[in-house]
């Protein structure tokens, strides 16, 4: 079961770039989109950013609901997260496609993935410069949790269903080692 994490500790969760899904709704549409361009952008308040094409179904989500959830999947649904990233919502029920189960979110309208290994609940911060000229939308995130297992203050690796995924490009990714180095 995840735990909440406090919010200055949520832009730790993307410190190390992990291939994301990022949820939103459109109306009764219900949207998972695999993210790889992704960076935290503030610790205090805690905002991230993510280009997305605005041909991308969540785009539009993401615009009309005004927040959206960054699910932070683990490696051994890469299958499913590539069926996400290659069918759009707007045509294709993912959830029903794939098999991937949604529940409720905390604190905003889209629902997360049951299955994350963590997940940030995010408002969209509307900058029109960034959305017009790069498609960089961002977000603040309002709440944050992880599996206990995964996290100490920074993410751990021990545990093998743990594992985030890393986009290398195409259709290659690697996961990381157990190898942490604490200088603590
Ligand atoms: C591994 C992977 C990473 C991706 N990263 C990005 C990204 O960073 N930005 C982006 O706009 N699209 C990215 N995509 C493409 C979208 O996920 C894909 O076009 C998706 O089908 C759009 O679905 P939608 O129309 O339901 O939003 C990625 C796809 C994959 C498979």
């Amino acid at each position: 079961m995840r735990e909440k994490i406090p919010l200055e500790m949520a832009t730790r969760l993307l410190n190390h770039g992990p291939l994301v899904l990022i949820s939103s709704t459109w109306e009764d549409k219900i949207d998972f989109t695999p993210i790889a361009w992704h960076m935290p952008v503030s610790k205090v308040p805690p905002i991230v950013a993510f280009t997305i094409s605005e041909e991308h179904f969540i785009y539009k989500c993401i615009l009309n609901s005004k927040d959206f959830a960054v699910n932070i999947p683990s490696a051994d649904i890469i299958r499913e997260i590539i069926q996400c990233g290659t069918e759009s919502g707007a045509d294709v029920d993912k959830l029903k496609a794939t098999g991937l189960v949604a529940e409720l979110s905390r604190v905003i309208k889209a629902p997360v993935l049951k299955s994350a290994i963590a997940v940030l609940e995010c408002t969209l911060l509307e900058d029109k410069y960034l959305l017009e000229h790069y498609n960089i939308v961002l977000g603040e995130v309002k709440y944050a949790e992880i599996e206990p297992l995964a996290f100490d203050g920074h993410w751990l690796f021990k545990n093998q269903d743990l594992k985030t995924v890393h986009h290398l490009g195409d259709m290659t990714f690697a996961v990381p080692a157990d190898d942490v180095i604490d200088l603590r």
